[in-house]
């Protein structure tokens, strides 16, 4: 059987993602996966150092929650990576990047609730507006992936609320 000797054309139904949108998007995500970050690190440190009653319940809830955050950051930086960025390079940059704040996590229980909501709506908040903006620009992967990230966050945020009422 002969080899075809031209290259055969680019799939025309297959529309390439405009290269001038890309680092918009991209950037904007990279904010997000520092944020989705430091929210990991906050609540892995309020596993360890919160006290008070319902202790345990919130030891249990968040790592959960951290562990779920961890797997999600790979997939975020991975699409990152996918829309040619640098994905958040250290700590550092996580901490320069980030739109959510540190704070100290040796504190009470309900103290630690209260907190843990805020930031996840706020987590859910910062989804929804980057969902928006990557289906602007077409790009159905990152959107998505906010997408569900809105529903995690609120989620939590529930969760949260709940432990307060
Ligand atoms: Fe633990």
């Amino acid at each position: 059987m002969e080899m075809p000797t031209t290259v055969a054309k680019t799939n025309t139904h297959i529309r390439p993602v405009p290269p001038e949108i890309e680092p918009g998007v991209g950037a904007a995500l990279n904010v997000f996966i520092a944020d989705t970050y430091i929210l990991l690190a906050k609540t892995q440190a309020c596993h360890w150092n919160a006290n008070g009653p319902q202790f345990y319940a919130m030891h249990q809830l968040t790592e959960m929650q951290y562990a779920e955050l961890f797997a999600a950051l790979d997939d975020l930086a991975e699409r990152a990576r996918a829309l040619r960025q640098i994905a958040p390079n250290g700590l550092a940059a996580m901490l320069q990047l980030a739109t959510l704040e540190e704070a100290d996590c040796a504190i009470g229980t309900e103290q630690v609730a209260r907190m843990l909501a805020t930031d996840n709506m706020a987590m859910a908040e910062h989804a929804r507006d980057l969902a928006d903006e990557a289906d602007e620009a077409e790009d159905s992967a990152t959107h998505d992936m906010l997408v569900a990230r809105i529903a995690v966050h609120e989620k939590a945020a529930w969760l949260w609320r709940s432990h307060l009422a």
